[in-house]
């Protein structure tokens, strides 16, 4: 027998986090956090999920009634979106400019599905030529694209030009939505999304554990009409609409906490405004993008799709990304991220979203890690930034 053994008080750091998830969390969904635990088929907790479906709806921008949130982070949504959309024999088409595009690959052949690619480098979005080619030779069942991707901070743009295209062929689209809901535009019903997934932990700023999903009734009408049952029992969408559907009755044991979580982070969104909130990313964001051009650094992506909620920040020359993201934590408790695969070394990851999207975030992040830089012999202007960033949030 082990003794038991002696552990301390929990005391995490208090960290500043602008890496690429989770980001900050407003003291008002930790406050929910402690509020007290009711059981999940409380007659209470009824009214809580009713009102979660409906403020994640007004922050989709749908009027899908199949609206939830799924037990589990990002990827929980993300696999209940792909594992029941495709059926064993379906094709999927998915993209290859990023990370997350090959994790729908990884869910869609897990489900059954052939996957088929449409390619552009990381860094650049899909083309709609391309998609075009790739619909005409494949024929595909379903269509995934990420709006934000987080490995490459690129904003999808065209999303209603690939739906298009997607339903002129009678698929069916999947959007990743992790990075973009609540901090960048994204309108599900008027772009002609399908499904769409998403995670808590980023421009929701709500901790990890209750992930958004929403399903059209086209979409809903697939799911429910599947010849085989989708592999996962815990995320079959046909059984957990006797949770969330009218039934209200036991499938598995909610989240309660992230659920009051998400409500209020929800909420937030809410008294903000969905389109201010996305007004607020670009302004503040955009002060950090103006920081470091000025003092010298590119941002990987083209201006024109640049995501403001994840800033891919190329490294300067000499640089070593990773003493700099170490510099930052242990000088600043502060937490920002280097790429990811193709783009390790060469790319900062920083975020901006949510509770994080302040300019007061952005000020002492362009000040820090001006500051790491330059303590590795860098060429760049810290001055110059931060005199750009003070003129990006002023105007
Ligand atoms: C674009 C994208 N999709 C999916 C995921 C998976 O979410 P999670 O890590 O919460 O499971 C992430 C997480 O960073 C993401 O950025």
């Amino acid at each position: 027998m082990t003794d038991a053994p002696e552990v301390g008080e929990l005391t995490p750091p208090d960290r500043t986090l602008m890496g690429p998830g989770p980001s900050d969390v407003h003291p008002r969904v930790l406050r929910a956090m402690s509020t007290p635990l009711v059981g999940h088929l409380d007659p209470s907790f009824v009214d809580i999920m009713q009102e979660v479906q409906e403020l994640l709806r007004y922050t989709f921008r749908t009027d899908n009634e199949w609206t939830i949130p799924v037990s589990g982070t990002g990827s929980a949504s993300m696999e209940a979106a792909i594992g029941n959309m495709v059926e064993p024999g379906e094709t999927m088409l998915v993209p290859t400019n990023g990370y997350f595009g090959d994790r729908m690959a990884s869910m869609a052949r897990r489900a059954g599905g052939e996957v088929v690619t449409v390619d552009a480098p990381w860094g650049k979005p899909l083309d709609t030529a391309a998609v075009q080619d790739a619909f005409d030779e494949h024929q595909p069942d379903v269509f995934g694209f990420v709006h934000a991707e987080t490995s490459t901070g690129v904003k999808q743009p065209n999303v209603p030009e690939l739906t298009d295209i997607a339903h002129s062929h009678d698929a069916y689209v999947i959007a990743d939505t992790v990075t973009s809901l609540g901090g960048v535009e994204l309108e599900v019903d008027d772009w002609g999304i399908d499904v769409a997934y998403s995670g808590p932990q980023k421009c929701l700023s709500c901790p990890p554990g209750a992930s958004p999903l929403t399903l059209n009734d086209r979409a809903m009408d697939k799911v429910l009409s599947r010849e085989a049952e989708p592999r996962s029992w815990y995320l079959d969408i046909s059984l957990l609409e006797g949770y969330w559907g009218d039934e209200r009755a036991y499938h598995h044991t909610a989240p309660v906490t992230n659920v009051y979580a998400l409500r209020e982070a929800l909420r937030l969104v809410a008294e903000e405004g969905i389109e201010e909130r996305w007004d607020r990313h670009l302004h503040v964001a955009g002060a950090l993008k103006a920081a470091a051009e000025a003092m010298g650094l590119g941002l990987n992506p083209d201006d024109e799709f640049w995501l403001p909620s994840l800033n891919a920040v190329l490294v300067p020359d000499g640089v070593d990304a990773g003493a700099a993201i170490d510099y930052l934590l242990e000088q600043y408790d502060l937490e920002i991220a280097g790429g990811l695969g193709a783009l390790s070394g060469d790319i900062f990851r920083i975020g901006c979203m949510g509770h994080s999207a302040r300019p007061q975030n952005v000020a002492f992040l362009a000040t820090a890690l001006g500051e790491a830089l330059e303590a590795q012999g860098a060429d760049v202007d810290v001055e110059a930034g931060l005199g750009a960033m003070r003129d990006a949030l002023n105007r």
